[in-house]
């Protein structure tokens, strides 16, 4: 063989696997059982040496957001619309009489019924909104006692990195479709890792 045929060969051959294992890739795909999707998807992450952008970067992302809204109304979805029935925060932020959180959430995910669920479901109280801030007005709302029930820093810790709502956000469940809600760009370990750096250092907020 020339060393022409011989570079065609492979060619071929190279052309002939990608389209194999393109249509097996395919075939799988569509064998999937209905109501398994994709692994969770993770939102896409800027990685940082900086303990306060890595914390951040979870506080911003929807999972804490859609349950921090500036309003009555809980958020939902990767495109945080208006939580669907016209459900409202109510007195005590449990939702109001005759459609309280716990009609429908449970102390855990009901991945059947796409169901979100954790122990304490409800809306953050409204001083608690983040919706619409940037990360250093959501890092001072949340060192403000005014606003963030009194805390200190060690108790803002200890809810940052142990708290079920707070945690539930790694282990969101899939929605209504199917679909896993998408989790925060940075690994839980790291993420708490990243919550304790900041602290020890003093718990700075940057400028910007
Ligand atoms: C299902 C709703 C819900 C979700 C989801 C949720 N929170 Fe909250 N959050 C609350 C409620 C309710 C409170 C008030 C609890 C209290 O004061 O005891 C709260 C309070 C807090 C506080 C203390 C108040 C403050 O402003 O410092 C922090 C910190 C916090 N949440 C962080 C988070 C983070 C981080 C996430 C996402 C990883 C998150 N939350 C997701 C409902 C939620
Ligand atoms: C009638 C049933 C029902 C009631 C009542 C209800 N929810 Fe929901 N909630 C749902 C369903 C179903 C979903 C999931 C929708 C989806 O993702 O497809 C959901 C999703 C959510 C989400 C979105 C999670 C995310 O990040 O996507 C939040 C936050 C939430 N609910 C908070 C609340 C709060 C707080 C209350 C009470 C004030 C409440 N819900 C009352 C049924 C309900």
């Amino acid at each position: 063989m020339t060393s022409q045929t011989s570079m065609r060969h492979r060619f071929l051959l190279t052309t002939f696997f990608l389209i194999l294992s393109l249509g097996l890739g395919l075939a799988f795909a569509e064998s999937l059982p209905e109501g398994i999707s994709s692994p969770p998807q993770q939102a896409a992450r800027l990685t940082s040496d900086d303990p306060f952008t890595t914390m951040m970067q979870v506080l911003t992302h929807k999972r804490c957001v859609n349950c921090h809204p500036n309003g009555d109304r809980p958020r939902q979805g990767e495109d945080s619309h208006y939580h669907n029935f016209n459900v409202q925060r109510g007195p005590d932020d449990h939702g109001v009489a005759g459609l309280q959180c716990s009609t429908c959430h449970q102390a855990e995910n009901n991945d059947y019924a796409g169901v979100p669920g954790a122990p304490e479901w409800s809306l953050a109280p409204l001083e608690m909104y983040w919706e619409g801030l940037s990360r250093v007005e959501i890092a001072r709302s949340m060192m403000d006692p005014a606003r963030n029930g009194g805390r200190n820093l060690e108790e803002t810790v200890k809810h940052l990195t142990e708290h079920k709502l707070v945690l539930w956000a790694w282990e969101p469940g899939v929605d209504a479709a199917g679909r896993p809600r998408e989790v925060p760009p940075v690994p839980l370990e790291e993420y708490i890792q990243a919550v304790k750096a900041w602290a020890a250092a003093g718990a700075v907020i940057p400028e910007s």
